[in-house]
């Protein structure tokens, strides 16, 4: 079922996940039981969208999408049994429409291309009135099927604070507390608090996490690595949220997901443990189907993608192969109920993409925000990187 996407705008303007369209495209074809056909998407500016328009319907302006089938109703012929057709989509006319509908850019182009594609499979709304409902009717049930997934509003940022705590441990003295820093993150707008307590207490100390147990209003998420003195110290807290991260005592920071697949006695030991306390666990895994899998099977409710690799991508194309991994993996998690969060490494610039992603719930970031606290404050480092965030997702 491949969809064909060209992007035949000569400036390439406004920016949106060009293969995010594509693959929801390729869904939408799922859905509709197409999965032999192929379709061209081609993406236009509104001037050549105005050409093709006067061109084949003689009406001035551009529009949204327009449908050309590959093949006259009941042709017969190879091009007829393979090809749906193209649908034609106007971007700069879909982001005009986004704005007063308040959705994103993709939204609306993934509402057009189902308009187009119904077109293409015989469905008008000119015709009659009856033929209009039932296609509005096909066209929201589409949508809905596509996107019961994504959650409605841009995902939650939660701060991790672990990195206050590195600057006090530098002089063992008692500030910069990250209890305070916490506060300042939940004035600014984030709603959750993340520490790593690690098991060599290089930054976070048992005190931090006692006193944001009291104090954060948000949510508290205790990072943790699976041994019997951090379980019953968690079970004792009780946050908000524990996940379950690999450590190592050599690491700067954590180097990689949690291999769930080959610990998968021992995490599910300790997801039985903690569920059991009340407590949902997520598990810091890389974008690998067979984690995620693992993960849903021993009852986890959340898990967090690992975001490193991409974050650390040296080229577009390893950045783009990254990211797709990431957007599959989120899939993937959503279908299986599983709750998903991201994090590790993302910055100012990265995070966009990442943000756009429906499925994903919350981000949890922490070096780059405490890294631009220390030049321009808690508060306004907290909410330029929220910007960045509702950029991405309205
Ligand atoms: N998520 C997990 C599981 C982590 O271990 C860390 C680092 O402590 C983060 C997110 C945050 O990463 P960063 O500090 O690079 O934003």
């Amino acid at each position: 079922m491949p969809v064909h996407l060209l992007d035949q705008r000569e400036h390439h303007q406004p920016r949106f996940d060009v293969q995010l369209l594509q693959h929801t495209c390729e869904r939408l074809l799922t859905q509709l039981g197409l999965v032999e056909k192929t379709l061209s998407l081609v993406l236009l500016s509104d001037r050549q969208m105005a050409a093709y328009n006067l061109q084949y319907r003689g009406k001035d302006g551009p529009t949204n999408v327009l449908s050309f089938p590959a093949a006259f109703p009941g042709e017969v012929g190879p091009a007829a049994h393979n090809d749906l057709g193209d649908v034609l989509l106007a971007v700069d006319t879909a982001q005009r429409e986004a704005a007063v509908q308040h959705c994103t850019l993709l939204t609306r182009l993934v509402q057009l291309s189902i308009h187009g594609v119904l077109h293409l499979i015989g469905y008008d709304h000119e015709r009659s009135e009856d033929e209009a409902q039932a296609m509005w009717d096909e066209e929201q049930q589409l949508f809905t099927q596509l996107f019961q997934t994504r959650r409605r509003t841009m995902p939650h940022l939660a701060i991790n604070v672990d990195h206050v705590a590195t600057l006090r441990q530098a002089r063992g003295t008692v500030e910069p507390d990250p209890v305070l820093a916490a506060g300042l993150c939940e004035l600014a707008g984030a709603r959750g608090i993340v520490v790593h307590l690690r098991e060599d207490r290089r930054h976070i100390q048992d005190r931090d996490v006692q006193l944001l147990r009291q104090t954060v209003k948000t949510k508290l998420n205790l990072e943790m690595a699976v041994t019997k003195d951090m379980l019953a110290l968690a079970i004792e807290l009780k946050p908000d949220l524990v996940t379950l991260v690999p450590e190592k005592r050599q690491e700067l920071t954590t180097e990689g997901g949690l291999d769930v697949v080959g610990t998968q006695k021992k995490t599910a030991a300790a997801v039985a443990k903690l569920r059991k306390a009340g407590i949902p666990v997520s598990l810091f895994v890389d974008a690998d189907a067979e984690q995620i899998q693992a993960a849903a099977e021993i009852d986890a409710t959340h898990i967090e993608l690992h975001t490193g690799h991409y974050c650390d991508a040296v080229s577009i194309e390893d950045e783009d192969h990254e990211f797709l991994l990431l957007r599959n993996a989120a899939e993937l998690a959503a279908a299986s109920s599983l709750k998903v969060n991201a994090g590790h490494g993302l910055d100012y610039r990265n995070t966009a993409r990442i943000a756009a992603i429906p499925e994903i719930d919350e981000l949890s970031i922490g070096h780059a925000v405490v890294s631009r606290a220390v030049l321009v404050g808690m508060e306004q480092a907290v909410r330029e990187m929220l910007d960045v965030i509702r950029q991405a997702t309205c």
